[in-house]
């Protein structure tokens, strides 16, 4: 049942490929130029009279709706909250029937979620469930669904789900501003092409996974190391950073670049890894000039970055790994994918139980 992979994880971060192009299938017009989400209920008028977005999720799910904040607010200039469900329920989120409630859940199960769900429906809100299982609880409750088409996840750290609710964000977010017509035709069917083009894209990234694994050996040997990042690299720098805790038990913490010398800056010190994400053309003087303050004190700067930036950033790091050139939108899509093998390999290293690992549920059902 793991086809040959030596673990779910491993299988599933495989799976990613077919994942996007099964997520994307049948939600793209035939001549693959605009959205079409029929499993949206939502008039015209209706879409219109969205006043605010909130995200509600939890764990890798909640840094799946950084992104969609992200991408949201920029496709659709609608202000977007995203909030792990366990804080929104008890902070009585200002919630009304101009609100549009998305939960983000590969389960459908989860606790908080679920009555985060529930608080915003009593609320008046119209809630709209990502969700990768039909019948999920999360699922019979919506008023709207978008599935995603990952297929069953099995291994704990949770990969093709997170990837494939990137996937149902974008998508969401075209329809959105196609309908509010935010964005022209023509925007949209380019970022669709480029969209089309992430599953292979994966697969080159796949491609190079023994890079990857040496990287992840040598991070294996610390006990402590940073992500950083701004913008949507900050969104995915803390879901590589989870990805890292809770199977190779190495201690990471993501931070936005920027915000380092804030305070985290008196913890980098000589040999300490950092990995660095600069994907983003418009922020990479930002970024950069944080990676000189990082190797200024001794840091191990291993960069990611966006294909063709390699020369502009190259001369700042130690060590470069770059994704397959996309759209500065589309690149946690990418980015992301290079994160979870250093931590699939990293807790391989350490000899860990990739799959189950240890004080964790797949499926969190209880409070
Ligand atoms: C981490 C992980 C968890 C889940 C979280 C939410 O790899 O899998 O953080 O993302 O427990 O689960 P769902 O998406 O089922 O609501």
């Amino acid at each position: 049942e793991k086809a040959g992979f030596e673990h779910f994880m491993l299988k599933e971060i495989y799976e990613q490929p077919k994942a996007y192009r099964d997520t994307m299938m049948g939600r793209l017009s035939d001549d693959g130029r605009s959205v079409q989400l029929k499993e949206i209920g939502m008039t015209p008028d209706q879409i219109k009279s969205i006043r605010n977005v909130h995200i509600v999720a939890c764990g890798t799910a909640y840094h799946a709706g950084l992104v969609g904040k992200s991408v949201i607010e920029n496709l659709t200039r609608i202000p977007v909250e995203t909030d792990v469900a366990s804080e929104y329920r008890y902070r009585s989120p200002i919630i009304t029937p101009e609100t549009l409630v998305i939960v983000v859940s590969q389960s459908g199960e989860t606790a908080d979620t679920l009555a985060a769900l529930r608080e915003a429906k009593r609320c008046g809100a119209r809630v709209l469930a990502i969700t990768n299982v039909v019948g999920s609880s999360v699922s019979r409750e919506a008023d709207d669904v978008m599935i995603t088409q990952a297929g069953p996840e099995i291994a704990v750290a949770s990969t093709k789900a997170y990837t494939s609710q990137l996937i149902a964000f974008y998508l969401l977010g075209l329809y959105l501003a196609d309908s509010l017509g935010t964005r022209d035709s023509e925007w949209i069917a380019e970022v669709l092409e480029a969209m089309q083009q992430l599953p292979e894209q994966v697969e080159s990234l796949l491609s190079q996974s023994n890079v990857l694994k040496q990287v992840a050996e040598s991070l294996a040997k610390h006990d402590n190391l940073f992500f950083i990042g701004r913008g949507t690299d900050f969104a995915v720098a803390q879901e590589g950073s989870l990805k890292l805790k809770e199977i190779s038990y190495i201690h990471s913490e993501a931070y936005a670049a920027g915000e380092l010398k804030h305070g985290t800056l008196a913890l980098i010190e000589e040999g300490i890894p950092v990995i660095a994400l600069i994907t983003q053309e418009d922020l990479y003087e930002k970024t950069l000039s944080n990676i000189k303050e990082v190797k200024a004190r001794g840091a191990h700067v291993l960069g990611i970055v966006n294909g063709g930036s390699e020369i502009e950033v190259g001369k700042s790091v130690d060590e470069l790994f770059a994704i397959p050139k996309t759209l500065p939108l589309l690149t946690p899509a990418l980015s992301v994918v290079p994160l979870q093998l250093i931590a699939y390999y990293a807790s391989l290293a350490r000899g860990n139980d990739v799959d189950k690992p240890r004080n964790l549920a797949k499926s969190v059902t209880v409070e």
